[in-house]
């Protein structure tokens, strides 16, 4: 039982966090995972490198943090995950289906991260054991696979199981401070590879010409599943907030620790990659394919190796755990389901969905190709749908109802329990940009992700 300073609630058996650290490396645990370590360093490597990342900078502040700062403060208000977030006040309207969206976006992301975050967990015995076998020979044994998914899943459930204190704060706690003390020791061994020169270059020397509109959807993208936004899972662990903590500052925090290893990630990739002449362009492959590479042919690699795997799958259980709160609070909640058989019940059906994930990467040609679809894979559509469709949306959502259907007053007064500085200029440039500048921009670059400008001739 929790012993939080909860004001304005009785209900403290869901659980709070112990302190406001707790809550920050909880938090960073969830945004700090594959989106950072896998992901960031090679769609920065796709798009030209060090504009890219300015831009991606420019994202996270502009259209992020605003929105983290909303979705935090509705569940801190609420105590509730984000459908019972939205129901407390608005009462039952069809507002609730945002927060339907965002437990579903939740259970179907994590069926399909669950399989990469599997990846990684096995290439770390895969290169203790110096096993030879190329990324799409292991990919494509579904055995192997859903047992690694199967690992991966009881990891996740094993934390989550222990409540939000016992389990996710108490882990986030341990695992967060080892990521950079790794990430450093790699950065150390890549830059000191001859030749690496050039790939510090290409990272921080800005090329703007590289840069395309296509860059600008990406780095939008990026910043909302980087930074765990648009599903309600900043939501959930923003409503174990006691209404001391400060939302502005334990935001800021999340957010520019993301950054930090996401800045560091490139560190370590970039200059391996160029020191080896190999493509910075390699895309989803870059951390499978071309690093193990680098690593077997060099003096240590496989320690390093071994580091790096390990590394990825500390970030991303931090991560999943996040992905299965979310629905898991859901059903805590809103239908009196104990933790426990919540959390057994959510993996249960994690992994249902997860199967055809599984099996997409050359185990079974349906999945693998699907028909009607130009020949996408099973888990192709699943990141489409939900990684690039459904957070972009969801934040959106989330920027207009809070600023005009809760209303930035009331959601401003409440940031100000925990920080009274907060009203009169920063909550206002904060209102203007949560009304106007979030749904404006995300709905632009909606329209081009999906297609519709191009339909219409823009
Ligand atoms: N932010 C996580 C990552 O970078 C992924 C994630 C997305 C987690 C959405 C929770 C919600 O890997």
């Amino acid at each position: 039982m929790a012993t939080g300073t909860q004001t304005g609630t009785t209900d403290t058996a869901r659980g709070t966090w112990g302190s406001q650290m707790g809550f920050i490396l909880a938090a960073a645990g969830s945004a700090v995972g594959l989106g950072h370590i896998w992901r960031f360093p090679y769609v920065t490597g796709a798009n030209g490198g060090a504009a890219f990342v300015l831009l991606y900078i420019g994202a996270v502040f502009l259209i992020g943090v605003p929105i983290l700062f909303a979705e935090l403060t509705l569940g801190r208000h609420s105590n509730r995950n984000p459908v019972g977030a939205i129901k407390a006040i608005v009462g039952n309207s069809s507002w609730k289906y945002l927060g339907y969206l965002g437990v579903a976006t939740g259970v179907f992301i994590l069926s399909y991260y669950t399989l990469i975050a599997g990846w990684t967990f096995g290439y770390i015995f895969k290169t203790l054991l110096r096993d030879a076998t190329t990324f799409d020979q292991f990919t494509n044994q579904g055995l192997l696979n859903a047992g690694l998914y199967m690992a991966f899943i009881l990891m996740t459930v094993g934390v989550v199981y222990g409540g939000v204190r016992g389990g996710i704060e108490r882990w986030s706690k341990i695992l967060m401070p080892i990521l950079p003390v790794l990430l450093l020791f790699i950065i150390i061994y890549s830059l000191t590879l001859p030749g690496s020169m050039a790939g510090v270059q290409f990272y921080l020397r800005p090329d703007f010409s590289s840069l395309t509109g296509q860059s600008v959807l990406v780095a939008l993208g990026q910043a909302f599943f980087a930074n765990s936004l648009g599903m309600g899972a900043m939501v959930t662990y923003g409503s174990y907030l006691s209404k001391d903590q400060n939302i502005i500052t334990s935001g800021l925090g999340v957010v520019s620790f993301g950054i930090l290893i996401s800045f560091l990630a490139g560190f370590a990739v970039f200059p391996a990659v160029f020191a080896m002449g190999q493509s910075p362009a390699e895309g989803a492959a870059l951390v499978f394919v071309v690093l193990p590479e680098i690593f077997n042919m060099m003096p240590g690699g496989i320690l390093v190796g071994f580091i790096f795997f390990l590394l990825l799958s500390i970030a991303a259980l931090t991560s999943t755990v996040s992905l299965l709160e979310v629905p898991v609070a859901f059903l805590i909640d809103e239908k009196a389901v104990r933790r426990k058989v919540a959390v057994w019940l959510m993996a249960g059906v994690t992994v249902l969905f997860g199967i055809p994930s599984a099996l997409s990467f050359g185990a079974v040609d349906f999945f693998t190709e699907l028909p009607l679809l130009a020949g996408l894979s099973f888990f192709d559509v699943m990141d489409y749908i939900f990684g690039n469709v459904a957070l972009p949306l969801g934040g959106m959502m989330f920027a207009i109802f809070v600023a005009w259907r809760w209303g930035i007053l009331n959601a401003a007064n409440e940031i100000a329990l925990g920080n009274r500085k907060f009203l009169g200029v920063q909550s206002a440039a904060w209102g203007f940009v949560l009304r106007y500048v979030c749904p404006v921009v995300i709905f632009v670059v909606m329209l081009n992700t999906t297609g519709v400008l191009g339909l219409i001739g823009l």
